[in-house]
């Protein structure tokens, strides 16, 4: 088979590791790509949401199946662009239509889908500008802190926690105001939900599903989850509180309503599904929803799948993803997250990276890489995600570490306190 992955990050080259593996691949198309992905495929210079020079790609080459990466071509729509072309209609598109990419690219629309659907999340209101009173009275029968967001796509950027009222009645009417543009025209005003959260995978064909293994992420730049928000620093799998007995609570009241309910409303949906969970005094509750899988959580996920990932795709695909067989690795899997300095605020680019070959215990994804004069230079916030196998997830993170110091560039920054607080 042809496969042509769509993206460009450290979540596209895990995902290209994983893909590679499969017997099934004759040629495997990574579109644009990143440094690291031209070691497992090739790279093709188009935009993952370049429509017009996909489908030209993909009938000039004979590709046969579609996988995407990233939320933004679904919420543009590319599944349907597909289906909906006389020439393309038959080539398979692991992603969801456009209306299932609503579940990430509106948080109104999921939140009132996890209400129809009796899916525990926490309380909210929507508000626009036309009714800021609403808003500000439903502030007030909240407690510190404060939960705003945006309810379109802000690129991870769009959700605000507040300490005071005053401050959260403030961002309410700036949010309102054009903040995020018109991301930010719809304001999702929420409780607080205080636990440790945990991101579970699905794969579904719309009506069967696999739950692959979960991880954690780590989002603060600073060691003791301290700092700004990034895209991700490190992700460990397994997740110590997601004992089987907490994963069933998560199947019974998250994972089946969903899927069930996407079905029932017609929802054409055939791809991963990403739950952000929270884990409140026992209780599964959904922060979010994602239509794709995580970033950096892939780069540990793809290591415990051992299963054959495109065999998995083809399930999704013909809808008998209930035949198919998801076996899963014992082992701990980590990745830590290489970063450029300054990041997640203003950064430079285009130091060269050196080390790459030299780390032989662990995987080595490329995130924010390109070639520039025939060598590797940094090319982005999040660089390099070091992944690594342990018994346990100590001996996995050590790996990692290691692997950490033995890759350099300018200006090198990453958390070496991944894993430590469970
Ligand atoms: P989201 O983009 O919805 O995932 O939100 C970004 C981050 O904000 C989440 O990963 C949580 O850490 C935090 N967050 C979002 N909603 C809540 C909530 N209701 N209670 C506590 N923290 C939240
Ligand atoms: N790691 C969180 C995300 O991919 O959104």
């Amino acid at each position: 088979m042809k496969l042509l992955l769509l993206g460009s990050g450290g979540r596209e080259h895990a995902l290209a590791w994983k893909i590679a593996q499969s017997p099934k691949i004759e040629k495997l198309y990574i579109a644009p790509g990143n440094a690291g992905t031209r070691n497992v495929g090739e790279n093709v210079a188009i935009k993952a949401d370049d429509f017009e020079a996909i489908k030209t790609f993909v009938l000039v080459n004979g590709v046969n199946m579609v996988v995407v990466g990233p939320e933004d071509p679904l919420v543009k729509g590319v599944y349907n662009f597909f289906k909906e072309d006389e020439a393309l209609k038959n080539i398979p598109v692991i992603g969801p239509s456009r209306t299932g990419a609503v579940l990430e690219g509106s948080k109104e629309f999921a939140k009132e889908f996890m209400m129809r659907h009796n899916i525990p999340t926490a309380g909210y209101k929507s508000i626009t500008a036309d009714n800021l009173e609403e808003g500000l009275a439903f502030l007030e029968t909240l407690e510190a802190p404060y939960v705003l967001k945006a309810d379109g796509l802000c690129a991870g950027k769009g959700v605000l926690i507040l300490s005071t009222l005053e401050e959260a009645k403030k961002e309410l009417k700036e949010m309102l105001g054009g903040m995020f543009g018109n991301a930010s025209a719809t304001v999702v005003i929420e409780e607080f939900l205080s636990g440790i959260e945990c991101s579970v995978f699905v794969l579904t064909d719309g009506k069967n599903y696999k739950i692959l293994p979960e991880a954690k992420d780590y989002k603060r730049i600073g060691e003791g989850d301290k700092g700004l928000n990034t895209g991700g620093m490190g992700s460990i799998s397994p997740v110590p509180f997601a004992t089987t007995e907490w994963m069933q609570k998560v199947e019974d009241r998250i994972i089946r309503p969903t899927v069930e309910g996407l079905a029932e409303e017609g929802i054409e949906y055939k791809g991963f599904i990403f739950f952000g969970l929270i884990n409140v005094k026992g209780e599964p509750m959904v922060i979010e929803y994602n239509v794709r899988m995580g970033d950096p959580e892939t780069e540990s996920v793809m290591l415990r799948i051992k299963s054959d990932l495109v065999e998995l795709f083809e399930g999704v695909a013909a809808g008998n993803l209930n035949e198919k067989t998801l076996e899963i690795d014992e082992r701990a899997a980590v990745c830590v997250m290489l970063v450029s300095g300054g990041y997640p605020e203003a950064y430079d680019k285009g130091f060269a990276i050196s080390g790459l070959d030299e780390v032989k215990d662990s995987i080595v994804f490329h995130a924010g890489t390109a070639v520039k004069d025939g060598e590797v230079v940094t090319a982005g916030g999040r660089v390099i995600a070091v992944s690594s196998y342990g018994a346990n997830k100590e001996e996995a993170l050590a790996q990692s570490f290691a692997g950490a110091q033995t890759i350099n560039f300018e200006k090198k920054y990453f958390r070496s306190d991944i894993g430590f607080d469970l």
